[in-house]
């Protein structure tokens, strides 16, 4: 992980910034420490060029358990908001013709994907509000029979501030 210390008006998003400005919570706004994950999310195929998903089986579970983790330490190194890169829950679905992807990973993809208000769901509100931080979570969502590349801002008391189907 690695923290860079910005100003809330700086960051990539003004949707970001304006939600964060409206918040009631206590971070110092106006002056935020952004924690932005960098390390892979678990079984993930590394290093960043490795298409191949040969054996790589994806857990929604265990990919939580290691954001639960990134949150307590960003709170406990003074991050007022961590952040996600896309589709970090469950991975980015990197891949080619050659691995055959779609045919072969695709149905395990959806069924790692995130379900807001399921219990994965609620264990990285729980564990966000206990870190009292900011989260930009990203994630496949499964919402119905559709899947849709997700981001939200969550607020260090558990409100979803903002919520973005990206695709
Ligand atoms: C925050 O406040 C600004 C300015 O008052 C407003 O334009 C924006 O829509 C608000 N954002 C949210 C998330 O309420
Ligand atoms: C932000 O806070 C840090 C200490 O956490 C301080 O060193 C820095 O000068 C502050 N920057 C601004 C623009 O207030
Ligand atoms: C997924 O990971 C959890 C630990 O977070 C583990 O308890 C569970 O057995 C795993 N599921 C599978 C299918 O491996
Ligand atoms: C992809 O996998 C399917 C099912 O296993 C197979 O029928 C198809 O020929 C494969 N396509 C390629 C390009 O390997």
């Amino acid at each position: 992980m690695f923290f860079s210390k910005v100003v809330v008006a700086a960051t990539a998003s003004a949707g970001l910034a304006a939600a964060v400005s409206n918040s009631t919570a206590t971070a110092t706004l106006g002056n935020i420490t952004v924690a932005m994950v960098r390390s892979a999310p678990p079984n993930w195929p590394s290093p960043l060029l490795n298409y191949d998903w040969t054996d790589s089986v994806l857990n929604i579970s265990e990919t939580v358990d290691a954001g639960i983790s990134l949150i307590k330490k960003a709170a406990q190194d003074g991050a007022g908001i961590i952040t996600f890169p896309e589709l970090w829950f469950p991975g980015f679905p990197k891949g080619n013709a050659e691995n055959n992807w779609t045919v072969h990973y695709l149905s395990n993809y959806i069924h790692n994907s995130l379900t807001i208000g399921s219990p994965n769901w609620n264990r990285l509100i729980e564990a966000i509000k206990e870190a009292g931080i900011y989260a930009g979570l990203a994630y496949s969502e499964l919402k119905g029979d559709n899947i849709f590349m997700s981001q939200t801002l969550i607020s260090p008391l558990g409100d979803i501030l903002a919520h973005r189907h990206k695709v």
